[in-house]
């Protein structure tokens, strides 16, 4: 079996890794043909499933640019996966140099290559740290170091969920990161949901024989994991249908499987106001009225 030098050591070569497969179909280079060959046959059942990974990308840097017109310039990015095109310390440094980024992931390739990428950027770091056990992603010494948990810090969770089952208590873990977060600080989600996209039966079986099974949730579920935040206007709709930066293109159908949306953690007895203070501009809608 290949192993390449960027490789960790004790990975299983012989399972198909969710985070490799992820890179596989960005394009990327830090998988292995146990991989491709799992990615290919999930392309195979459908086909425009590299369009709504893309389509998961291009949210991420709208929730960024978000963000940081809300004041909020500190990213905790969990499920953060193998660095690619336009990760986010880079569309957020490149916005707001001051901009600080931690991310986290339990995969050991995405670890490892993000630590090559990081090293000399004092304002992003990575943390070895599972998802389900939040009270070590909020403790570590990286966390601690360069995140201020008195301020608004943007907690990205992007295509992250559906690969935690229930059993594992996603929504406890979500509330326990959020519970930690100042007032004003913003949560960021995307989910597989039902329809032909993710949902489609050969590209769950696919993803049952890789790292993690695929938990496709309806929207009421995914809208759940918002909690105490309240919806940021569009509320929870398509990929492509959260802010767009332009008028809509031709869609797929499939893109419409996956779900975004943004909640903003509210002030203590009241409604989350921005840096600035309430901004009457800002409607919030409700999770689960759009899409
Ligand atoms: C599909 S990738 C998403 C990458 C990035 N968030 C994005 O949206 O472009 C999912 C990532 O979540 C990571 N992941 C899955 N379950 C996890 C867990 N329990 N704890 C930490 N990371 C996890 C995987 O290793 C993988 O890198």
């Amino acid at each position: 079996m290949e192993r390449p030098a960027w490789a960790p050591q004790g990975i299983d070569l012989n399972v198909p890794s969710v985070s490799r497969m992820y890179d596989y179909y960005l394009g990327g280079s830090h998988n292995f043909e146990v991989d491709r060959e799992a990615g290919r046959q999930a392309v195979a059942a459908q086909p425009a499933l590299p369009k709504i990974m893309q389509a998961n990308r291009a949210f991420m840097r709208r929730a960024i640019g978000f963000a940081l017109s809300e004041g909020v310039t500190q990213f905790l990015d969990i499920g953060s996966g193998i660095p690619s095109f336009g990760n986010v310390h880079e569309v957020a440094q490149r916005l707001e140099p001051t901009a600080r980024v931690v991310y986290v992931d339990h995969d050991p390739v995405a670890v490892a290559h993000s630590r090559a990428v990081l090293e000399g950027n004092e304002r992003a770091g990575i943390v070895s740290a599972d998802f389900r056990s939040p009270q070590d992603i909020l403790h570590s010494p990286e966390t601690r170091q360069l995140l201020d948990f008195d301020k608004p810090v943007a907690l990205m969770l992007l295509a992250l969920l559906h690969f935690v089952e229930d059993k594992d208590g996603p929504e406890k873990s979500v509330a326990d990161l959020g519970s930690a977060l100042a007032p004003g600080s913003l949560l960021a989600i995307t989910h597989a949901t039902e329809g032909e996209g993710y949902g489609t039966a050969g590209v769950r079986d696919v993803y049952r024989r890789a790292s993690a099974p695929l938990t496709i949730r309806r929207r009421k579920e995914i809208a759940g994991f918002f909690g105490e935040f309240e919806p940021v206007a569009p509320g929870l709709v398509p990929l492509p249908h959260w802010r767009p930066d332009g008028p809509p293109g031709q869609e797929e159908p499939a893109l419409l499987s996956g779900l975004a949306g943004v909640g903003r953690k509210p002030a203590e007895g009241g409604e989350a106001d921005g840096p600035e203070g309430p901004d009457t501009a800002k409607t919030t809608v409700k999770v689960g009225s759009t899409g």
